[in-house]
């Protein structure tokens, strides 16, 4: 399995991290990627990144939560990392998160626009994939994404309906799919019918989003293995053809050197 986006840099791992990434790694994860939210993440997920190599692979972006009175500066020092990054031996594997959240604050909405337009134009820039981050946006952030007809990528925590999961999908973009699959009352198993399964990538967003039966605790890529189980049932197949399939997709979409 591969973990398409954890927050790994999270200090809630830091202690004995060697010890709970080989118990990743035995438990069949076989690499983890590690979205920034903002510039100070930056440096932490580097950081991270360059310790376990060839197992953590960094991706970086301005979170549109973090878009901000600052937000400009913030995408001035990004940019700065990431042209480092793509011109040293250990590149990024994608630019995010990025995206719109209309959530809790829309009073930085045109900026959150910006944001993701400037960060999409380095996607384009360096032919990298797009981790989306999209709550209570799709419109908006669907027609941002198709302004950039050359970029791909995933649409990360998915849990949209049927409808938005098929424009995703004919857009070329992947559906992140995570503990909220597990989560009692959730449609998402019903709105992913007639979705293919080539279509999609494991995820945790960890620390958070952890599986039932681990919901509220902090969440662990091998815990993927309850996604796939539910997966498995969804599209009525093994655990072992949804983990060698949703593996296959991640490296179709993410250049992942292991
Ligand atoms: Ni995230």
């Amino acid at each position: 399995m591969i973990d398409t986006h954890c927050h790994i840099d999270d200090p809630q791992y830091a202690e004995e991290l060697e010890i709970f990434l080989a118990e990743q790694r035995e438990s069949g994860v076989e690499a983890i990627l590690v979205p920034g939210v903002d510039k100070t993440s930056a440096k932490d997920v580097l950081e991270v990144c360059d310790r376990f190599p060839a197992y953590l692979f960094p991706a970086l972006g301005l979170h549109p939560e973090n878009v901000k009175e600052d937000w400009q500066e913030q995408l001035r020092v990004l940019k700065e990392a990431v042209d480092q990054r793509m011109n040293s031996s250990y590149p990024l594997i994608a630019i995010g998160e990025i995206g719109l959240d209309y959530h809790w604050d829309v009073t930085f909405k045109e900026q959150q626009h910006e944001a993701l337009r400037e960060q999409m134009r380095w996607a384009e820039q360096y032919h990298l994939p797009v981790m989306i981050h999209s709550r209570d946006a799709t419109e908006d952030t669907l027609n941002i994404l198709r302004e950039f007809p050359s970029v791909t990528g995933v649409m990360h925590c998915f849990s949209g309906s049927h409808e938005v999961a098929k424009q995703v999908v004919d857009m070329g973009y992947y559906l992140g799919i995570g503990g909220v699959l597990t989560f009692k009352n959730c449609k998402l198993a019903e709105h992913l019918v007639g979705i293919p399964l080539e279509r999609l990538v494991l995820e945790t967003d960890a620390p958070y989003m952890a599986p039932v039966p681990h919901r509220g605790k902090r969440n662990e890529s091998r815990w993927m293995r309850y996604v796939a189980e539910r997966l498995a049932e969804v599209y009525n197949c093994s655990v072992e053809h949804v983990v060698e399939q949703t593996t296959a997709n991640a490296k179709a979409l993410f250049v992942i050197k292991l």
